[in-house]
């Protein structure tokens, strides 16, 4: 395919790696970021750094957001400056939100004139360094042709589904890294307590067909309460288990056991872990 210039809106912690793979594909970036310290670091990759969002947009064809949640999207996207860029543009939204979220970002592109697709990502910093994400893209036929290409670029891009499907099945994959999570440090916490030797829990679950590779991924971290440096911070899990309970009340889902997981997430930001890694939820279980 040809290389269109890409506008990137959000470089936090996943945008500045993806970045980095949109680079080394030949894809001319105009990167831009609400605070400009965290875009300036890119123009050493010959990155242009556009002073606001429309500046970025008006200089794309394509323009790809990697920010933190739908009101930071619809903040920054249907901005007036923005808006009015947005008739016969590509906006890409990789970020993690609902469903209906989504739809309703679709529909107000759609309005403007625009072309919409959803291809949130699984995977964290190192894969999107490494090119290695999972994209799961809700879209046209027709829109995930034109642009399967770029999304190849960040790792395996496959089209769920229409707009929502990919955003539905980013949400049920966020759900168990919740819940996974929350249950293995229970049980963890639960062997500790009692004495069993952690060695010794974790060759029988790893022996088991309970076992995640996610457990040995967290567990150094947990062993030395260590949650500095995340990947994946415990604020955006809180936001995807929230999304995903509202969702859920929507289907009419029993989701209690989510809610319950939310609940040890919101006790660890009360603990001060809200920008830790999310395995730090271990300590709003292991509360006295
Ligand atoms: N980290 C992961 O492992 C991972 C993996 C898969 C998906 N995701 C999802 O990808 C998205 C980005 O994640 P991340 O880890 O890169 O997050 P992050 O480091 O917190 O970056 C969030 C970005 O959103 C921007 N932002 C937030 N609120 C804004 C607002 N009101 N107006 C304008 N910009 C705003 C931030 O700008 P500032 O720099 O100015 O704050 C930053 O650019 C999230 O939806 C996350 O759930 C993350």
């Amino acid at each position: 395919m040809s290389v269109p210039p890409v506008a990137f809106l959000g470089t936090g912690l996943m945008g500045r790696p993806m970045i980095r793979r949109l680079v080394q594909a030949g894809f001319p970036v105009i990167a831009w970021n609400r605070t400009a310290g965290k875009a300036e670091p890119l123009r050493e990759l010959g990155v242009r750094v556009a002073a606001t969002a429309a500046d970025a947009v008006t200089r794309a064809q394509v323009v790809v957001l990697m920010l933190a949640d739908a009101p930071a999207i619809r903040t920054v996207l249907l901005a007036d400056a923005v808006r009015a860029l947005l008739a016969g543009r590509t906006v890409i939204q990789m970020g993690t939100i609902a469903p209906t979220e989504s739809r309703s970002l679709a529909q107000d592109v759609d309005d403007l004139g625009g072309e919409y697709l959803e291809a949130p990502v699984l995977g964290s910093i190192p894969e999107a360094e490494a090119g290695t994400l999972i994209v799961m893209a809700g879209a046209e036929e027709a829109a995930w042709r034109r642009w399967r290409g770029l999304l190849a670029v960040f790792g395996e891009a496959r089209l769920v589904g229409p707009v929502g499907q990919g955003a539905a099945l980013k949400l049920a994959m966020n759900q168990l890294i919740a819940a996974e999570t929350a249950a293995f440090a229970l049980s963890l916490a639960l062997v500790e307590r009692e004495g069993v030797p952690v060695e010794t829990f974790m060759e029988v679950l790893r022996a088991s067909a309970l076992h995640a590779p996610t457990f040995d991924k967290k567990l150094e971290r947990m062993l030395a309460h260590r949650y500095t440096d995340p990947n994946f911070p415990t604020r955006h899990l809180l936001k995807d288990v929230a999304l995903f309970l509202g969702e859920a009340e929507h289907l009419g889902l029993g989701a209690e056991a989510l809610a319950g997981v939310r609940a040890v997430l919101e006790r660890a930001i009360a603990q001060g872990h809200a920008d830790e890694d999310y395995s730090a939820l271990r300590e709003a279980i292991l509360r006295r």
